[in-house]
């Protein structure tokens, strides 16, 4: 079933729009708006560092522009994502009041500048806020052109302050009730860390505390929930009195700050910022698989709603070490991409350059000579067309037979726990590993996190699940005993959610279900490998020309491990390299087991793998399950560069066919479309069969009835 679309049947398409920065010179507000509908724009996020025009002094206020712009737009027939301004605050705001600004874990206040940087717990911030919020909402809540509110701008960071430090006791004291339970959950025996009285406990600092790694992680927890309890107060302000304009906060990439899945409760759509490094990898799909993969965990926060690409660049960035343009083609094929994976937005990161300060040479549509007849511009009003094509696919849904489990919280533990890997345990790359070689086949992942729902999936790959949190293990049981699939690798099952080992053997609860004792894991140096070779049972993986006498190669991690009687070895730790110097002595350990519990099975993966051994597992998952990919048909590997995406509504099935490599390349297609984006001389959808060719980046959007 697909979801209502979130604004109507027509792809939202536009920018980050500043007209305050542009107040003395309105022949230039003028040529915007006309120039915004000769892109075929229809939507622009308006206010976001507003503040200081808006209220120039304390308590003083100017609306004048803001009206102007607002009826403007309007009657050029653009809507409006109005902004809260609390991402920047005034100058005046700051000096009156320095408990605004934040500080940082030595104990140093801001000083007032850049932005991002005021204290979510202080009181007079959240008033001031309050005041200026209640204000937008009350004179533009009925606005013919504003469909939403954009909360603040990307939500990040901590502050340290004593505010905060009370806010954090407060939020322990609530956790643990009691400093007893506090002391066993963080283990603080250790190094007499036994804490007496509340007012002992500080947040991390280098300056004191950091070895408590429970206590990292409830900070973690504890600057995430406040960040969201200042965003719901900001929502709250607003909704009060638009009750029925829905709100969102612009999201980021793979954000380490925040737990994205507790906050989509509180959204009523997502929004994210995506800025890819394209062209800078020599490997076509690595880029474009990490995108797609944070797309697909941008879609599954909120179950699989379509979502709003809020900000890209339609060229460059200015803040990387090189500023790479995009390529002719790489807008437009990157703007499909994220329509592929359920947007039912493309906005920029913005719409005119400033002319001053430090987003001068930061990508937009219009570049510093002022009109649409540039490189960027030409693409841009291209897409506009492009897009005005595909509003019948809003609300259409991406169905995931897949799920990969990459889970944040998680993440702060497996980084900070002193172990294995200090110098970095990948786990981004190492999940990264598994969904690119499910994307290689057109599959389509949902990327859930460990208190989502399993059981609407075939297969759940969850790599380096160190921590399990409150009620996975039992889940991950269940999935398996109705028939699913489960796939686990090494350091998974470790310790419980506050830090602490699972006793009796790893992976702690997930032990009856994965089949396997994990007794040690092994860290190697960066470019050394170990072979692995197949058992007899291990020629099940031989696909794309992977014959049983072949090898794979594991790195970084190598889990060594003893199977119980019922569980199969499908490959295994091959002997020593002669004279190694670091001898796997470990021969003959497994490296994959497959262990049968219930309806279900679950695959255990010891190390960090090669991509041939992740696209034959993938190979094998396929055969075992029938995964279909974006065409409908029986998933199968695609050349590199290759993408296959699919939308579904209730009538049609929506093919997206990438190219992300630099020369031409071609597909067979196995069913009959029609094209989206082009017609015939009647004007008609043109007819589409047989192989197709795609243009160096170049995006093919097709659509076959969904029972053809
Ligand atoms: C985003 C931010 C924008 C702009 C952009 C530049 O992170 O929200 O305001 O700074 O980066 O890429
Ligand atoms: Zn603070």
């Amino acid at each position: 079933m697909a979801f209502t679309p979130l604004f109507g049947h027509q792809m939202l398409y536009g920018a980050d729009y500043n007209p305050e920065q542009w107040l003395d010179m309105p022949e230039v507000l003028d040529a915007d708006v006309k120039m915004m509908q000769q892109a075929r724009c229809n939507i622009m996020s308006v206010g976001i560092f507003s503040w200081a025009k808006l209220e120039p002094e304390e308590g003083v206020f100017d609306f004048s522009w803001l009206d102007a712009t607002l009826d403007r737009l309007n009657a050029h027939g653009i809507k409006v994502f109005l902004a809260t301004p609390s991402g920047a605050r005034p100058a005046w705001l700051a000096q009156k009041y320095p408990e605004v600004l934040r500080v940082n874990e030595q104990g140093q206040r801001a000083l007032f500048g850049g932005r991002h940087n005021h204290c979510m717990t202080s009181p007079v911030y959240r008033e001031k806020v309050k005041i200026i919020n209640q204000k937008l909402a009350e004179r533009y809540g009925k606005h013919p052109a504003v469909i939403g509110w954009h909360l603040s701008n990307e939500y990040g960071g901590s502050c340290h302050c004593p505010l905060c430090q009370e806010k954090f006791r407060q939020y322990l004291k609530d956790k643990y009730q009691t400093l007893e339970n506090l002391n066993a959950r963080w283990w603080n025996t250790f190094w007499s860390h036994t804490i007496t009285d509340w007012s002992q406990i500080h947040s991390p600092s280098l300056l004191g505390e950091k070895a408590v790694h429970a206590l990292n992680l409830d900070w973690q927890r504890f600057t995430s929930d406040n960040a969201l309890d200042f965003c719901k107060w900001e929502r709250d302000c607003v909704k009060a009195i638009t009750p029925d304009l829905p709100v969102t906060a612009n999201f980021m990439e793979f954000f380490l700050d925040y737990d994205y899945f507790q906050w989509a409760k509180e959204l009523d759509f997502i929004s994210w910022d995506s800025y890819p490094q394209w062209h800078v990898f020599k490997d076509p799909d690595y880029i474009a698989s990490y995108t797609a993969m944070n797309h697909d965990l941008m879609r599954s926060l909120k179950g699989g709603q379509p979502w709003v690409l809020m900000e890209s660049t339609p060229s460059c960035t200015n803040w990387r070490e090189l500023s790479t343009l995009k390529r002719p083609g790489m807008n437009t094929l990157a703007s499909l991409q994220a329509v592929a994976h359920g947007a039912d937005s493309v906005q920029f990161f913005q719409w005119r350059k400033s002319r001053g300060s430090s987003e001068k040479f930061h990508g937009a549509i219009i570049d510093h000579v002022g009109h649409l007849d540039t490189r960027v511009g030409r693409e841009a009003c291209d897409l506009g067309l492009k897009l005005s094509k595909l509003g019948e696919i809003c609300g259409s849904e991406v169905k995931a037979e897949v799920a990969l489990v990459f889970d944040t919280q998680n993440r702060w533990a497996i980084d900070d726990a002193q172990g294995p890997r200090n110098k970095g345990m990948n786990y981004l790359e190492h999940c990264l590993d598994y969904y690119r070689a499910f994307y290689k086949c057109g599959i389509a992942v949902d990327v859930i996190d460990e208190t989502c729902d399993l059981s609407k999936y075939k297969v759940v790959v969850a790599p380096l699940t160190y921590m399990l949190r409150e009620g996975y293990a039992e889940r991950v049981k269940n999935f398996v005993a109705q028939g699913g699939t489960y796939v686990s690798t090494c350091w998974s099952g470790i310790v419980d959610d506050t830090d602490l080992c699972f006793l009796g053997g790893f992976p702690g609860p997930l032990r009856e279900v994965m089949g396997i004792w994990e007794e040690e894991i092994d860290s190697l140096e960066d470019g050394i490998e170990v072979y692995a070779k197949m058992e007899p049972k291990g020629a099940e993986l031989c696909f794309n020309s992977v014959e049983p006498s072949d090898i794979f190669k594991g790195h970084e991690l190598c889990g060594l491990v003893h199977p119980d009687a019922d569980t199969e070895v499908l490959v295994s730790y091959d002997v020593d390299q002669p004279q190694s110097y670091s001898p796997i002595f470990y021969a003959g350990m497994p490296v994959l087991t497959r262990h049968a519990y219930g309806q279900g099975k679950a695959y255990y993966v010891a190390s960090r793998m090669d991509r041939a051994f992740y696209d034959n597992l993938v190979q094998l998952l396929i055969a075992d399950h029938e995964l279909h990919n974006g065409c409908g048909q029986k998933a199968y590997r695609l050349a590199e560069g290759l993408s296959v995406t699919a939308r579904l509504s209730d009538n049609y099935r929506y093919v997206f066919i990438g190219n992300y490599a630099s020369y031409e390349q071609s597909l067979g297609l196995n069913f009959a479309y029609e094209d989206m984006l082009n017609e015939d001389e009647q004007g008609n959808k043109q007819a589409v069969s047989g192989a197709i060719t795609l243009k160096p980046f170049e995006m093919r959007v097709l659509r076959r009835p969904i029972n053809s």
